[in-house]
């Protein structure tokens, strides 16, 4: 997968939804890119990774390729509660595959989010997890997910191919 992958992936979901978002497991930024690629200049970006090496790669690409985008890099567990601002969106790419119990940080990340905001998930689509994708969840078994945590009309948007277990999807869903 390259950047129009990543930003194909997000698009129809970041597209009119504001310009305050967060990626929760951001990485090295791959995602991040992707979404800054999309909100422009105006747009604002929290991150969040427990990784430090990976949050320095991010800032580095970030500043470099977007320096007009607003960019807060956090450090930290996004399953423990976070300080954020209101979000109009938050995108979680290739990061709730790490959680076991996902409907505790469903309810954080649904919490962090304006009355109209909307979270945008990409993942793996299978329910089957490995050592390296743990606990992965279809594209169906997400529907029925977000639903029990409160979110509404979730949407799959796109699918991509991957070498790595089949395909990866992006979904939408509304706070
Ligand atoms: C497979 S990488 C995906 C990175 C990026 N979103 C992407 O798709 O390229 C997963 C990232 O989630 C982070 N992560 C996993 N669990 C986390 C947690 N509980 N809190 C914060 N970061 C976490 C890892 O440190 C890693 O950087």
């Amino acid at each position: 997968m390259d950047h129009a992958d990543h930003v194909r992936l997000l698009r129809d979901g970041v597209h009119g939804g504001g310009t305050a978002w967060a990626d929760l497991g951001s990485g090295e930024g791959a995602f991040t890119l992707a979404l800054a690629d999309l909100l422009g200049p105006t747009g604002s970006i929290h991150t969040v990774d427990r990784d430090g090496r990976a949050v320095g790669v991010q800032v580095r690409a970030l500043r470099e390729a977007f320096p007009s985008v607003g960019l807060t890099p956090v450090v930290a567990d996004f399953t423990m509660p976070l300080e954020l601002p209101p979000l109009d969106g938050i995108v979680m790419a290739n990061s709730l595959h790490f959680v076991r119990d996902k409907l505790g940080v469903l309810g954080l990340v649904r919490g962090y989010l304006r009355p109209a905001g909307r979270l945008v998930l990409v993942e793996y689509d299978t329910d089957h997890g490995n050592p390296w994708v743990p606990f992965p969840l279809s594209s169906r078994s997400w529907a029925t997910l977000a639903t029990e945590a409160g979110f509404r009309e979730t949407r799959r948007l796109v699918s991509v191919p991957s070498r790595f277990l089949g395909s990866i999807y992006s979904a939408v869903s509304l706070r």
